[in-house]
């Protein structure tokens, strides 16, 4: 470090105090990265407890010209959150108040911080739902949700993180303090600036709060896991639930055979979920915030009528909540283990709800005659369109010469959802891993116009520099 970016680390850390500086070993989890695909660096960790701290830490990087990383509870999964030894990385995690709840409202406004576990905890506390779920929930934080745009099991029902977001506090890459914090479902003052924040993965600004959206808190809850013979099946079987069940539908979630195989093997207290085996299977719940509407009459009338067309094989409908979050924990074990099966090539993509099983058809086929033996691992929210396509590499194959060629499976799978009309990043974000695919793929003038915000917000690109764009 050379003198003058010495000085300006010792005045960074000045600002935080002691508490909110992380050194030596403890700054290591700081730099790992979820999938192991990256390592961190940085000149410090600063770990601010306010806005006020954000602010001057920010205003002093900006007039030294020194990169600033944001990260929240580092669960990402695009490297967004990776810092490099030329800047300062700044964790929010102090920073985890709730601030205010007006339940006759159905906002909760909270530091950025936060974990999504406790902020869940903190509007159930009050008789609420805050129906943002996924995997990541029991560390990831809301700053890092809104930042990513988060997605996750709920988006049927209750939209993406942009959804939730009614207002936004945003230390802006020249250190002032915008306060967005508004907690109205109708204004239309000019441009809606929190949408240019969220989904940004801190490059155009550091998050500090925001203001949410809650909802009546789920009376009713029924779940069902079934088995299909084809993808094509599982997709009819969405079709004839929304119409059944119109916004009572929660989740519908894809798991593949491979994926049971895989848990049973490698996760521990798993059992076989249903009596027979079946290629897919489709994890489907429907929820009411009304006490008496008789959800599981629904959903068994539909899944009769889905076994007696011939659509579903068989299934079970949980008895019980144990029951019903084994059948969860089904789910978010693929994820989980899916590397115990060997190197594993990511996608996370959508297409229209309608092109899903032709995608999975096509794609599954195209990566097989590349690759005999390679083993399509699709699984996730397909009643958003969105099918996380992994690939695991053909049994027994070497795995770092099969992770070589991870730029190779992404063009043939990307280049089939650009023709379906679909997104080379659903939920995951652009971060570093698939930020040469963006430039691939947007349009040249959708990407001069993501440029000129950057440029327009953070002149002098200190913003989490080399992500998204
Ligand atoms: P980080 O990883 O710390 O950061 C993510 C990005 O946001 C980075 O670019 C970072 O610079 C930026 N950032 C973080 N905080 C701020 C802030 N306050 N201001 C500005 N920028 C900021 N994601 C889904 O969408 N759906 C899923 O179903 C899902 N399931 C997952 C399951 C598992 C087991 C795991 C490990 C991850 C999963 N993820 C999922 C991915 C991940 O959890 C989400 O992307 C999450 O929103 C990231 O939050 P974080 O706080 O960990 O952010
Ligand atoms: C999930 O839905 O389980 C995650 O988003 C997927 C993943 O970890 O790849
Ligand atoms: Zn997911």
């Amino acid at each position: 470090m050379d003198a003058v970016a010495a000085d300006t680390v010792a005045r960074l850390k000045s600002v935080v105090g002691p508490k909110g500086v992380v050194e030596g070993d403890d700054a290591e989890p700081y730099f790992r990265e979820q999938r192991g695909l990256y390592r961190g660096a940085a000149l410090a960790v600063l770990r601010p407890a306010s806005t006020d701290e954000v602010s001057q830490l920010v205003s002093i990087c900006a007039e030294a010209r020194l990169p600033i990383y944001p990260q929240g509870g580092n669960t990402g999964l695009s490297g967004g959150a990776v810092a490099a030894r030329n800047g300062v990385l700044i964790n929010l995690g102090r920073m985890n108040r709730i601030r205010a709840l007006d339940a006759l409202n159905f906002t909760i406004t909270a530091e950025a911080g936060c974990v999504l576990a406790e902020l869940q905890r903190a509007a159930e506390a009050a008789d609420r739902l805050f129906p943002l779920s996924l995997g990541a929930e029991g560390s990831c934080q809301i700053g890092g949700n809104l930042s990513t745009n988060a997605g996750g099991i709920n988006v049927l029902r209750y939209g993406n993180a942009r959804e939730l977001a009614l207002g936004l506090e945003v230390v802006l890459p020249d250190g002032r303090v915008w306060n967005g914090l508004r907690a109205l479902r109708k204004n239309n003052t000019g441009y809606d600036l929190k949408q240019l924040f969220i989904g940004a993965e801190g490059t155009l600004g550091i998050i500090t709060a925001a203001t949410l959206k809650l909802f009546p808190r789920p009376r009713e809850v029924e779940t069902a896991l079934v088995g299909l013979k084809r993808v094509e099946d599982v997709m009819e079987l969405f079709a004839r639930a929304r119409a059944a069940s119109g916004d009572q539908l929660t989740g519908f979630e894809l798991i593949p055979r491979i994926g049971i195989d895989n848990v049973l093997r490698h996760g521990e207290g798993f059992r076989e979920p249903l009596a027979t085996k079946h290629p897919w299977y489709a994890l489907v719940e429907i929820s009411s915030s009304r006490d008496g509407a008789h959800l599981r009459q629904a959903l068994e009338d539909l899944l009769a009528a889905a076994m007696e067309a011939g659509l579903v094989q068989d299934g079970v409908v949980a008895e019980s909540e144990a029951q019903r979050r084994e059948l969860w924990r089904i789910r978010a074990a693929l994820a989980e283990q899916q590397e115990k099966l060997g190197g594993s090539i990511k996608h996370d993509v959508s297409v229209p709800v309608s092109k899903v099983a032709e995608f999975i058809v096509r794609a599954s086929a195209a990566v097989s005659e590349r690759l005999p033996g390679i083993r399509p691992y699709p699984f996730g929210h397909v009643g958003d369109g969105n099918i996380h396509f992994n690939l695991t590499q053909p049994a027994g194959a070497d795995r770092a010469v099969y992770l070589k060629r991870w730029a190779e499976f992404n063009r043939i799978v990307h280049d089939i959802v650009v023709s379906l009309g679909g997104s080379i990043s659903a939920e995951h974000g652009i971060g570093l891993l698939r930020r040469d695919e963006l430039a691939r793929y947007a349009a040249p003038v959708e990407l001069e116009t993501m440029r000129r915000v950057k440029a327009a917000l953070d002149p002098h690109g200190i913003m989490n520099p080399g992500k998204v764009v």
